[in-house]
């Protein structure tokens, strides 16, 4: 296990356009492993590549759905279980019309956070860190992640997306990817 370095901007590594993964190797599953516990360590719901210095197509996501949704009074959120997704070589092939807005930071960029536009809903096909083919429909804030990790890999950061962007309060808490 490794905890990795999180590059910030200006760094240049987060503008390029990452390279598709096409070896499922050793080297690879070790890199998968070391950005799911750079995440944990973080603490973040996501991570891509470009943000460890290594330009690939690559995210890791955990998050539990309920998270931050709204919950009716009184319900007991603490049940429930995160959820890991890797995906290799991600695509958004949907996108809903309907598009929502929603406070994002992000790892790279300290201490600020923003409003952001995103699609409520997207499907992703990507492949799983073994190189299996998988499809994900996503809502909600867990769409809003995908979106956030997969602009990583085309060197788009949220801040391109917003110009309402702020340092946030000390009780203002906005997950971080
Ligand atoms: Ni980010």
């Amino acid at each position: 296990m490794a905890i990795l370095d999180i590059v910030s901007v200006p760094d240049p590594i987060l503008r390029r356009k990452a390279r598709k993964v096409t070896d499922f190797g050793k080297d690879f599953q070790m890199l998968v492993t070391n950005m799911i516990d750079t995440m944990r360590d973080a603490p973040g719901v996501g991570l891509a590549a470009p943000q460890v210095a290594v330009s690939q197509r690559l995210v890791v996501i955990e998050y539990a759905e309920d998270e931050d949704d709204e919950l009716e009074e009184g319900a007991e959120n603490s049940a429930t279980p995160k959820k890991l997704y890797v995906l290799v070589n991600p695509e958004i092939v949907e996108r809903s019309d309907e598009m929502v807005l929603g406070v994002e930071g992000c790892l790279s960029v300290p201490d600020l956070v923003g409003e952001v536009e995103r699609h409520e809903r997207i499907t992703v096909k990507a492949f799983n860190r073994h190189g299996s083919p998988i499809k994900i429909k996503a809502e909600g804030w867990l769409a809003r992640i995908f979106q956030h990790e997969i602009d990583h890999l085309e060197g788009i950061i949220y801040t391109d997306r917003t110009d309402k962007v702020w340092k946030p309060r000390d009780d203002e808490e906005t997950p971080l990817d």
